[in-house]
């Protein structure tokens, strides 16, 4: 399925491609749900090698798919031509945490795999390649990948915290029996993990705050806030899996927001530049307003109460002490 890629279609790599998440992100990207449906592509498909035979599979369905706008699909275990004149580029492969891993030995499995994959985005993909990292751990992972490759500038490459994000709109909208289109002033802060700080002291429902209707902050740290932290680990724990339907919906809407741009304030991980306290260099969810061909800004100005603040620097330390670990075992 190659044809020549005319310039006007969009390349994009998705990495881990045979794994569970690609196989509900591949048709949402192919069917131009994401891009438009005007926008051809060409996908890109990275997997490590014991995983080719696997993504052959994957490549045949999507084949099979017949997607209008799915112009080529290259399958490779060579991260130089998977990310050969990438526009876009979703880092969804990593090394899995196994029972029994600390969070130094997964740092140890994915800092090496990050570092070659900036190398060759950095000397092989288009010099505006727009960068979203999935695998965990998600924030410390874009750090690697940001610091080895100098040639992306730090605010082309973020991480996944969209998940979280929707997540906190879901249970918002849940608890308080509202469409989730009218839930607006909800927000992921810091690390993609159980520290992330899920902020809904400004959500609002049709402009209406709603806090007080969520039980007030003290319900709000019992119960609702452990519900968003602890969601990952209940799916894993129901499905015997990690979420990937839902994940690969948060990667759509992540990229859609930020390649399309978005009316709407979402989450993203990305550089801090020393916004609201937090250290520069490290990736940091923050409420963003994404502009439109790939711009966004930080959204500034928000005056952070006591209670926000206390997790937010939880989070910010905890991340900090992960850069640390992960920067400690580079050679
Ligand atoms: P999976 O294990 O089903 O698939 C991962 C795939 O990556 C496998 O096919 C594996 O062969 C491949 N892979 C491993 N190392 C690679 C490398 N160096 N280059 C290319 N491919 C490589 O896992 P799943 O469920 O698809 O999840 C993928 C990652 O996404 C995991 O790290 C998971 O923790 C993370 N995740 C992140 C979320 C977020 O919100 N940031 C949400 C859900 C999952």
């Amino acid at each position: 399925m190659t044809s020549p890629t005319h310039p006007s279609v969009l390349t994009v790599c998705v990495t881990g491609a045979a794994g569970q998440i690609s196989y509900s992100l591949l048709p949402i990207l192919a069917n131009g749900h994401v891009f438009g449906i005007n926008q051809p592509i060409a996908l890109r498909l990275l997997e490590i090698t014991p995983a080719l035979p696997a993504l052959s599979g994957v490549s045949m369905e999507l084949i099979d798919g017949s997607y209008p706008l799915l112009r080529s699909v290259v399958e490779t275990d060579d991260p130089a031509h998977a990310f050969k004149g990438a526009d876009v580029a979703v880092l969804v492969g990593a090394f899995p945490r196994k029972h029994g891993m600390e969070r130094k030995d997964l740092l140890a499995k994915n800092v090496p795999i990050f570092q070659k994959q900036a190398y060759a985005l950095n000397q092989f993909a288009s010099p505006d390649v727009k960068v979203l990292v999935v695998g965990n751990p998600a924030n410390t992972n874009a750090l690697i990948l940001s610091k080895f490759a100098p040639n992306i500038p730090p605010t082309n490459v973020s991480a996944l915290t969209r998940l979280d994000h929707n997540r906190a709109l879901a249970q918002v909208a849940t608890r308080l029996d509202v469409p989730i289109h009218s839930v607006d002033g909800v927000c992921i802060w810091g690390n993609h993990s159980s520290t992330q700080y899920p902020d809904v002291v400004r959500a609002s429902v049709h402009g209406h705050p709603v806090l007080d209707k969520l039980g007030g902050l003290e319900r709000v740290a019992e119960d609702f806030i452990p519900t968003i932290q602890k969601r990952g680990a209940a799916i894993i724990k129901a499905r015997g899996l990690s979420s990937a339907m839902s994940a690969a919906n948060a990667i759509a809407d992540h990229l859609r927001s930020w390649i399309c741009g978005d009316d709407r304030i979402v989450s993203m991980a990305v550089h801090a530049d020393g916004s609201y306290g937090i250290k520069e260099g490290v990736f940091f969810s923050y409420p963003v307003r994404c502009l439109g061909d790939g711009d966004y800004e930080i959204v500034r100005g928000i005056d952070l109460d006591h209670f926000s603040r206390k997790y937010i620097d939880a989070t910010a330390e905890e991340l900090y002490a992960e850069r640390d670990e992960a920067l400690s075992l580079l050679i």
